[in-house]
């Protein structure tokens, strides 16, 4: 356990530093955006939602990095990455398939 929680004490700058990485990726260009609308349709909406929740969740493990609560850090973490896993099992299939198409020949 202790070595654990010097991993924590060491790591929790870099770990917030990761964390604001995520919060801040590039966004998705909008030619990709309509593609994907195209192929959710109602279901956007969910698909909005997993995004919103990785993007919340990485903010709330970085100012719990921040404030070194590493019971937060850890808990959001587990949440965050649950959400990743969850939008790729709904969507991830569908979604790359229609990014994947060769837009001159639509071929995958
Ligand atoms: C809103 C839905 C959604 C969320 C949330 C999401 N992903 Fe994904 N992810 C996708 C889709 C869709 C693809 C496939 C994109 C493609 O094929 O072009 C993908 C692809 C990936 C890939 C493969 C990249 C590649 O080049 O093929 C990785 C790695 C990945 N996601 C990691 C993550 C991690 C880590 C998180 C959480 C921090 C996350 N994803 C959250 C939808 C999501």
């Amino acid at each position: 356990m202790s070595g654990l929680n010097q991993v924590w004490s060491d790591r929790q700058g870099a770990m917030g530093n990761a964390a604001l990485k995520i919060a801040d990726h590039p966004k998705i260009p909008p030619g990709q955006v309509a593609l994907v609308v195209a192929e959710l349709g109602s279901e956007m909406a969910a698909f909005k939602q997993f995004d919103t929740a990785v993007h919340d969740l990485s903010l709330a493990i970085q100012s719990a990095a921040l404030e070194k609560d590493r019971g937060r850090a850890i808990a959001s973490y587990q949440q965050m990455v649950g959400a990743c896993l969850a939008c790729h099992a709904s969507f991830r299939q569908r979604v790359s398939t229609v990014l994947n198409v060769d837009p001159l020949t639509m071929a995958e």
